[in-house]
């Protein structure tokens, strides 16, 4: 293992950003209630520390995609590996992310998702890598901007690993 993980967002400071998160989504959503689906693997610390500040009625249900292509290159089609349980018509959905990308996955996700007739949609990411964007589209809640580097940690993983940790780095290799 020659990889070095050099901390760019301590536990501390995504904790806060998520509060601050769950507070604006629970105002944006009063007197709603909310769907929020969350895409695993990545997304799934993020999206549970966020069900934890929402004030509103949450439901959470969980979806696996994958984009085909080599390597870390996406070729931008998007398929479902593993689909939601729960019916999404007439719900106010969140898409949850651990990070946005080349934009394929989220542009996917809300297609499909006005197709089986939501009755709201929003994007939220936990990071937004904005350089790297190749599809247009229109974010509703991040947590943080990061350059185009790797990012590990709370979710997310190089390999597989890496998922387990407490923070988000930047995998060196
Ligand atoms: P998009 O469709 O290109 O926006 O892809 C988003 C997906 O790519 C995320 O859900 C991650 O699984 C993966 N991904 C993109 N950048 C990173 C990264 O820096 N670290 C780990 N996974 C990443
Ligand atoms: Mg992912």
């Amino acid at each position: 293992m020659s990889e070095k993980v050099r901390v760019m967002l301590p536990e501390e400071e995504i904790d806060h950003r998520i509060r601050e998160l769950g507070e604006q989504i629970s105002k944006d959503y009063e007197g709603e209630s909310i769907f929020l689906v969350c895409i695993l693997k990545g997304a799934s610390f993020f999206a549970c520390e966020l069900a934890k500040r929402i004030t509103v009625p949450v439901t959470i249900d969980f979806m696996a995609t994958s984009s085909y292509g080599s390597g870390t290159v996406s070729t931008g089609e998007v398929k479902i590996k593993k689909d939601l349980d729960l019916p999404v018509a007439g719900r106010n959905v969140i898409i949850v992310e651990d990070i946005i990308d080349s934009g394929h996955t989220f542009h996917f996700l809300e297609n499909l998702f006005k197709d089986r007739n939501a009755k709201s949609i929003r994007k939220c990411a936990m990071l937004d890598k904005a350089d790297r964007r190749e599809v247009d589209v229109q974010m509703d809640y991040i947590g943080f901007s990061v350059p185009d580097a790797f990012m590990v940690g709370y979710g997310l993983d190089y390999d597989q690993k890496y998922r387990n940790l407490p923070y988000i780095g930047i995998l060196d290799f």
